[in-house]
């Protein structure tokens, strides 16, 4: 198991590309299984959720292959297996947006549930919701989801939950709805930019669906769909990520290949907090004030500020002048990364779904343990940052989300070392 070893207090400098989205390319790539012919899908990125998603299309058929330039081509060449079992699934909770497609296309469909993480309990009751409105019949055997159909009916499906939409739930009900009989409308979908991605997709394949980036989607069902080209959007939490990096290491990153647009929530607290952080091209420039500013963050659905970018701005906030508080309203539990960036002496106090940060506080490296991909970002961000040397171990949790991303930070002026974890301890 690797460890990174990074030596604090460098300024991050240059310009780096950000990479095609790992969760816009998930679904995308699932939803192949809905197409008669071959897709080109440009931009996914070299990911090992993306290598397990490979894996999964594969045993279901499917012959997937990475061309020279980077396409990567999927043709369904046998529809025999709709089996998704839990040594896949159990390495990535999204192997459950194979449901829908393999659904619609091939009328029965065996997922494993999957378990809940470290961010929390992780339920799919809603995608099941949506999936028996549209006519399945669903049932759960062994830890299988195993579910029948025979063509789907279009419905009125109703999304929301506790916590809002949910992203992979919308994804697996407006997939399966494309081939649906008749018209359905999903009501309070998820709006997050990766599902108006897998919606442009659909629709290149033929499918009929309008609405996509709002909360009420229709889809028009059709008889079938054939293969597309198409490009993946670029990560938005990988960008924000980057975004922390130049603010924490009081750097300037140019990056490139960045939609601001998917991003506003997060830019605007960047702003807030003393970050400058301006368009420039297809892409932003992001300088440190030097001095941060304390902020308020509460996580929420699309547009609102992402879950997925708590654990790194927790990190960025305890180097603020001020008093900070951040609320977690997604994932009430994911709150994994506070004992660990408290090791690196953050002072951080936590009341349920919420952590209040004191700033201004000089981190100091030391060995802390990676708990989930985000956690690890936050805790690479805060090594950055520390006097001293931090260990991060278990990193292959950040090799999930983020290709190569020691190699890319020390292009930038970071020193880390990708480390064999025996040579670590
Ligand atoms: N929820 C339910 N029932 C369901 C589905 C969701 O109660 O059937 C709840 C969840 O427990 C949570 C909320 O609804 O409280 C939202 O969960 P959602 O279903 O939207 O999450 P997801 O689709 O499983 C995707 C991303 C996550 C990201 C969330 C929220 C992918 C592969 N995963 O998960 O990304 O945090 O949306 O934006 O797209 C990550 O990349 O690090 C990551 C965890």
């Amino acid at each position: 198991m690797d460890s990174f070893v990074i030596e604090g207090g460098s300024r991050l400098r240059g310009s780096l590309r950000i990479a095609g989205s790992k969760n816009a390319a998930l679904p995308v790539m699932a939803a192949a299984l809905l197409a008669g012919g071959k897709s080109l899908i440009e931009d996914i990125p070299n990911l090992q959720d993306i290598r397990s998603q490979i894996e999964l299309l594969k045993l279901l058929g499917c012959r997937v292959e990475r061309r020279a330039d980077g396409k990567l081509e999927i043709e369904v060449i046998d529809e025999t297996s709709s089996h998704a079992p839990y040594d896949v699934v159990r390495k990535m909770r999204a192997s459950i947006c194979v449901l829908g497609p393999l659904l619609a296309k091939r009328g029965h469909v065996r997922v494993s549930m999957p378990g809940g993480c470290a961010i929390g309990d992780r339920p799919v009751d809603i995608h099941l919701r949506g999936l028996r409105a549209l006519g399945a019949t669903i049932e759960l055997e062994g830890g299988d989801i195993i579910a029948h159909a025979g063509r789907l009916h279009g419905a009125e499906v109703f999304l929301g939950g506790n916590f809002g939409s949910t992203v992979l739930g919308t994804a697996n009900v407006m997939s399966a709805a494309t081939l649906a009989e008749g018209t359905t409308v999903i009501e309070c979908a998820a709006c997050e930019p990766e599902i108006l991605d897998l919606a442009n997709y659909l629709n290149a394949m033929g499918a009929n669906i309008t609405g996509h980036g709002t909360p009420r989607i229709t889809v028009e069902g059709v008889a079938a769909l054939h293969g597309a080209e198409h490009r993946i959007i670029p990560d938005r939490i990988e960008a924000g990520t980057f975004m922390v990096a130049a603010a924490i290491s009081n750097g300037e990153l140019n990056l490139d290949n960045v939609r601001i647009d998917h991003l506003m929530a997060a830019v605007d607290k960047l702003r807030s907090i003393g970050v400058i952080v301006e368009k420039s091209g297809g892409g932003v420039t992001v300088a440190s004030a030097r001095r941060l500013e304390a902020a308020i963050i509460t996580t929420q659905p699309y547009p609102g500020f992402p879950t997925d970018l708590q654990a790194q701005f927790m990190a960025l906030l305890a180097m603020a002048n001020g008093n900070s508080i951040v609320s977690e309203k997604i994932f009430p539990d994911r709150f994994m990364h506070v004992a660990e960036l408290t090791r690196l002496g953050a002072r951080m106090h936590r009341e349920g779904a919420t952590v209040i940060i004191e700033g201004e506080q000089q981190l100091i490296g030391a060995p802390v343990m990676a708990s989930d991909l985000r956690a690890s970002a936050a805790l690479v961000l805060a090594g950055l940052a520390a006097r001293g040397t931090t260990t991060i171990n278990r990193v292959y949790h950040i090799d999930r989300g983020y290709e190569k991303i020691e190699e890319r930070l020390n292009s930038l002026g970071a020193k880390i070392k990708r480390v064999d974890q025996s040579d670590a301890e």
